[in-house]
């Protein structure tokens, strides 16, 4: 199925590295205050696991290439000996090599032309560690049932069982994520593009207690200002808002609604009271007519 593929476990992701990333900036509050510092908006390097226990129970450090431009040289005071130097080179061999390929492999498959959307390389790194240290050590939640807003995502897992994509054929059933493959999975964006051909894949995450798990996924998104509607007439399967079929919903309002559920969901800002923090139901109403 071309918007779920199971990539094998020829490209590793340097685990050591990033453990050893996560390990020094919660050894040193200093640090990670220091790095928060060069993207104030919600920060670099997400903690709320540990003081959140209804949060997703996961640490986050986030690396957008726009945001590193920007702040390079402080980023190079304190991070580059601890493990930064080997995660920025393998994200940046990863696109290098990966990214033409997989936009012309979906863009083939639904017959249609992608790198026109993709022009700015609306592109995002993540580091994911499911720590057992948290607020709710016995937890099983580390990361919510969700779609992605984007294209495609690439998920790189250090072996531990954790990921589940939810079954195409029983909505519902869950099926784990081999530990030793990197998975490919499309979002909410090849969605609407393909007409519904492409479908965006539910997952989430499974926390073991005890168990750490960490995980490297790189984004990948259409062009901000990219108004996401089907793309080949008359071949639609699905019944889209008027709002999308009009062109009024761009990337980056569909990326603003998946941003608010978020913070919310990762415990790094409140809901306002009545407030649904459903993801996935508040972008179906965004999109689907
Ligand atoms: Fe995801």
């Amino acid at each position: 199925m071309a918007d779920l593929a199971f990539l094998g476990n020829n490209i590793k992701a340097p685990f050591s590295s990033i453990r050893q990333l996560f390990d020094h900036l919660r050894a040193k509050p200093d640090v990670a205050d220091a790095l928060n510092a060069t993207y104030t908006y919600h920060g670099l390097f997400k903690t709320a696991a540990s003081k959140n226990g209804l949060s997703d129970q996961k640490f986050i450090i986030e690396i957008s290439p726009t945001r590193l431009g920007l702040r390079l040289a402080e980023l190079d005071l304190f991070l580059y000996s601890h493990g930064f130097t080997e995660v920025l080179e393998f994200f940046t061999e990863l696109t290098s090599k990966n990214l033409h390929h997989l936009l012309s492999m979906l863009g083939a498959t639904i017959g249609a032309d992608l790198f026109p959307l993709h022009r700015s390389s609306n592109i995002n790194f993540r580091l994911y560690d499911y720590t057992p240290d948290t607020a709710a050590p016995q937890s099983e939640i580390g990361c919510g049932v969700h779609r992605d807003y984007g294209t495609f995502s690439i998920v790189f897992q250090d072996e531990t069982l954790g990921l589940e994509i939810e079954s195409a054929s029983h909505p519902g059933e869950w099926l784990p994520v081999p530990a030793d493959s990197a998975v490919m999975l499309c979002g909410w964006s090849a969605f609407i593009v393909s007409g519904g051909e492409l479908r965006a894949v539910r997952h989430r995450v499974r926390r073991q207690p005890g168990v750490r798990r960490l995980s490297a996924v790189l984004f990948v998104a259409p062009d901000l200002n990219v108004a996401l509607k089907p793309i080949i007439s008359g071949k639609s399967n699905v019944q889209f808002s008027p709002d999308v079929l009009e062109g009024k919903v761009n990337v980056g309002r569909l990326k603003e609604f998946r941003d608010k559920k978020w913070c919310w969901r990762e415990g790094n800002a409140k809901p306002e009271d009545g407030e649904d923090v459903s993801q996935d139901a508040d972008i179906e109403r965004l999109i689907l007519g």
